[in-house]
């Protein structure tokens, strides 16, 4: 099984791919006009930003990801920061064909309408559930054990979200975090590294893998 050749999701995934490559663009576009028109310090919260940005995993994390899944044979994948949901197709791929669940967020609201849309478009109803707000919140009912837990929301909650879902995680289950070079995530990336952390971790690029040992 390979959801990840179900055109479906292979053409859903060229398409933003390629919608993704334009964020340099945009950022250097941005970058301009904020220059110009500095923003209000006064903004409404600060996690809702950068919603005209994919930050989207490339193609080569998106692909480790789905194996790292499949492999583990995760049932139940937990995902911090959805965007646009490049990183959501992918796992969900793999929830598919793990015959598992996979449980994405998002703050940002637009972003939110547009990855519900891509679920359904996808025909991954059954195995993506996409909870919205603060996934510090949301994620404080979940009650299941995570197999697989994927960090890629706000670097600076990296480490309080692996606080919250630790008590959920099993022997064996895998959290993966990407960005780990940004400064933001150093303290998470202190604190697995540190030998009473519980887990096994090692960087590969700028994704983090760390495997819990209890
Ligand atoms: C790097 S992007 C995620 C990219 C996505 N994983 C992908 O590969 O396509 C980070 C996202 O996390 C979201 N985010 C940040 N903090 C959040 C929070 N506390 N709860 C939910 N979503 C959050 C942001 O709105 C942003 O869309």
């Amino acid at each position: 099984m390979n959801s990840l050749a179900d055109p479906k999701i292979s053409d859903l995934l060229e398409r933003l791919q390629e919608s993704a490559q334009r964020d340099s663009e945009r950022w250097a576009e941005r970058s301009a006009r904020q220059q110009q028109n500095p923003p209000a310090s006064d903004e409404p919260d600060p996690l809702i930003r950068m919603g005209e940005f994919y930050l989207g995993v490339s193609p080569a994390e998106g692909k480790l990801l789905y194996m790292l899944a499949r492999s583990g044979k995760a049932k139940q994948i937990v995902e911090f920061g959805a965007s646009y949901g490049i990183s959501t197709l992918y796992l969900g791929a793999a929830a598919r064909d793990n015959g598992g669940q996979l449980i994405t967020t998002e703050v940002h609201p637009d972003k939110c309408v547009a990855t519900r849309q891509l679920i359904t478009d996808a025909g991954l109803d059954d195995h993506v559930t996409l909870l919205e707000g603060d996934a510090l919140e949301t994620l404080k009912a979940l009650q299941d054990d995570v197999d697989l837990l994927f960090l890629d929301g706000w670097k600076g909650l990296y480490l309080p979200m692996l606080e919250l879902i630790r008590p959920r995680l099993h022997d064996g289950s895998l959290v993966a975090a990407d960005n780990v070079d940004h400064q933001a995530a150093q303290p998470y990336v202190e604190a697995m590294e540190a030998v009473d952390s519980g887990f096994v971790t090692t960087t590969v690029g700028d994704m983090q893998l760390s495997c819990y040992s209890g």
